[in-house]
């Protein structure tokens, strides 16, 4: 029995690679446990790219309306938005105090952001201190995310490790799980699927514009008749994670043999998004059209979540030295 959380930004409507990388592996993960699993929003981390506060409260519905869709019981988890829970800035800051410049100057994800960006604010260079809080203010064990997520998840139990050194053991080290099979999901120009590269895959969106952006999947220019390599093409690793293992061995056979076009993969691998996706992509449909139902559910989340943080940061703040155990009549 072990407490697991996750979660995702704000950013846009989540991708494929959202889906097969996090949500669905985090929702079979927290259905496991006998404990209700925290599962959240990152809208606050969505602040680092998003500057339209009407973008940024859509997207929010679309990941809400996302995890609903794909199973996420809220009776049973905690699910919420990250900014309904103010206590995790709190956390970050004494986190931040504890955090060596060069770790955070050093961080893969700031790098590469960071080179994409004429301005760098100091929000996405302290990204994954809050994201670090995120993790510790509910003593998770078990996180669940896609590899991209692997050095901020070590990032988290640095500093994890150096509060626990300084100030006695106090927060438990949380465990990335990733999926093997999924590792990072590659988007429709064959690098990884990403929001900001503008190269996803909605299965749970409009189908017309599914197809479009399928058939727009960049492929080498191996003439049909040719055998092709299945292991460095970007539609059968789509359809690798989609289609059941049967048909993938199939698609394999096809590539290996020749006579088989990308064309044909392409059409494969949409009627698999269509088919596999089709309960949540109905689902999607009337969860977003119910902004009301999505915010009763985001607020009792909220509340469970806060009491939750409320008790670990009077552990923490009595820990640094900022109240006094007697005055809040809490004892270490
Ligand atoms: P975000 O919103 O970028 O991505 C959410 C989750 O989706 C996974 N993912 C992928 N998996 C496979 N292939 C891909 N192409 C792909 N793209 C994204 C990510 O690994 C992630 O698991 N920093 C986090 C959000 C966050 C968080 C947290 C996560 C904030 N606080 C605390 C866990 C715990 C992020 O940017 O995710």
């Amino acid at each position: 029995m072990s407490r697991v959380l996750t979660g995702i930004q704000s950013s846009g409507k989540p991708h494929l690679g959202n889906l097969l990388g996090a949500i669905l592996p985090a929702i079979e993960l927290a259905d496991a446990q006998a404990e209700p699993a925290f599962l959240f929003i990152a809208d606050l981390h969505a602040l680092t790219t998003i500057r339209d506060p009407a973008v940024l409260r859509e997207n929010t519905y679309a990941v809400a309306a996302t995890w609903l869709a794909a199973g996420l019981n809220p009776k049973r988890h905690v699910f919420f938005r990250q900014s309904d829970v103010p206590e995790v800035c709190e956390l970050a800051w004494y986190l931040g105090c504890l955090t060596p410049y060069p770790m955070l100057a050093n961080a893969h994800s700031f790098k590469e952001k960071s080179a994409n960006l004429a301005e760098v604010s100091a929000g996405l260079f302290t990204y994954p201190v809050l994201m670090a809080a995120d993790i510790l203010l509910y003593q998770t064990e078990l996180v669940p995310v896609g590899k991209d997520q692997k050095q901020h998840l070590e990032i988290t139990r640095d500093i994890a490790g150096a509060f626990n050194r300084i100030y006695g053991e106090l927060f438990t080290l949380p465990e990335p799980i990733f999926r093997e099979e999924v590792m990072v999901l590659p988007g429709i120009d064959g690098r990884k699927m990403s929001k900001s590269y503008g190269n996803t895959l909605d299965p749970l969106g409009d189908l017309n514009e599914l197809y479009k952006r399928v058939k727009r999947i960049v492929t080498d220019s191996t003439p049909i008749d040719q055998p092709k390599n299945p292991d460095t093409c970007t539609v059968f690793k789509l359809y690798s994670v989609v289609a059941p293992p049967a048909a993938v061995e199939e698609m394999r056979q096809r590539y290996l043999a020749g006579g088989y076009g990308y064309g044909q993969a392409k059409e494969a691998l949409y009627e698999a998004l269509r088919e596999r996706f089709a309960p949540q992509r109905e689902a999607y449909q009337q969860w977003i059209s119910d902004k009301e139902a999505l915010e009763a559910i985001l607020r009792g989340g909220a509340e469970r979540a806060r009491s939750e943080a409320q008790k670990t940061l009077q552990k923490v703040r009595e820990a640094l030295g900022l109240r006094s155990a007697v005055a809040s009549g809490f004892r270490v």
